[in-house]
């Protein structure tokens, strides 16, 4: 199945050839959850878990499962427009409680340009028709799915401690490796791509992690088994420097 959302940097493209990859396990750990692509091609595992450090996406999965029609109801007010959109981005939105907080962020996700909800604009095409804001049937499958997954909102550093075992497998989908550039809520700098490293070399369990390419990682992860993925298309953002067409590399501890 597919993702209620897309995110930047999700692996809507790339999911079903990542999973291909997986080795047996009883537990499996989405360390940088995002619009979990990965999690939801997967078939079911004893235990799963999914995690990001962003506590709007993190209310927003929560609230999908727990408490869906009351997040049906709040998102049939809204409309998708350029009007809602600045509406919802502008809001004072801190005293709101978690079903409209989620309904704000999933209305900001699906009306934003990249379907980047910091503020990078209404989204909108020549080429293709405004987005669906809500699909009955696609929600309740997500929400099935999430029955059983723990959601977690914490640093990647928590997680793998946490979770790990020689059974458990992570999946690591970090922001990409590049210096100077942001792209969500949390800044990811060298030191944390390098304390990733630092705490894979310590975990117990599998790992498998997906990035950009670059000579900075290939070295970081000297050693380790690495492969390219087939070429995609990015859709991150509009600007001239963005790669446009790119394979990503798989590296793992198996
Ligand atoms: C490349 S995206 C993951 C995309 C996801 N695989 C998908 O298919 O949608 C990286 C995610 O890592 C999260 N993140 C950033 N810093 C983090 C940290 N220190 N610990 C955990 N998650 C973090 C971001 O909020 C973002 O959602």
């Amino acid at each position: 199945m597919r993702s209620f959302i897309a995110w930047v940097g999700g692996k809507s493209l790339l999911a079903e050839a990542i999973v291909k990859k997986f080795p047996q396990h009883r537990c499996y750990v989405e360390v940088f959850g995002g619009a979990g692509w990965v999690l939801f091609k997967k078939e079911q595992a004893k235990v799963e878990v999914y995690n990001d450090l962003n506590g709007d996406l993190v209310n927003l999965f929560r609230i999908v499962k727990r408490r869906p029609a009351e997040l049906k109801e709040r998102m049939s007010l809204a409309l998708y427009s350029r009007e809602t959109y600045y509406e919802f981005l502008n809001a004072e939105y801190k005293h709101l409680d978690e079903v409209d907080l989620a309904a704000r962020f999933y209305c900001l996700i699906k009306t934003a340009f990249g379907s980047n909800p910091d503020g990078h604009g209404f989204g909108y095409s020549k080429t293709q028709p405004a987005r669906t804001l809500w699909n009955d049937e696609l929600i309740s499958k997500v929400q099935a799915r999430l029955k059983r997954v723990y959601i977690e909102n914490n640093p990647f550093q928590k997680i793998l401690k946490a979770y790990d075992s020689p059974e458990t497998l992570f999946y690591c989908d970090p922001p990409y490796y590049l210096p100077g550039q942001k792209f969500y809520q949390h800044d990811f700098k060298e030191d944390d791509h390098v304390a990733l490293r630092e705490a894979l070399g310590k975990v117990k369990g599998k790992w498998i992690l997906s990035y950009n390419d670059s000579p900075q990682i290939r070295k970081l992860y000297r050693g380790f088994k690495l492969r390219k993925t087939a070429t995609i298309r990015y859709t991150m953002n509009n600007k001239r420097e963005a790669p446009r067409q790119k394979s990503e590399i798989l590296i793992s501890n198996f």
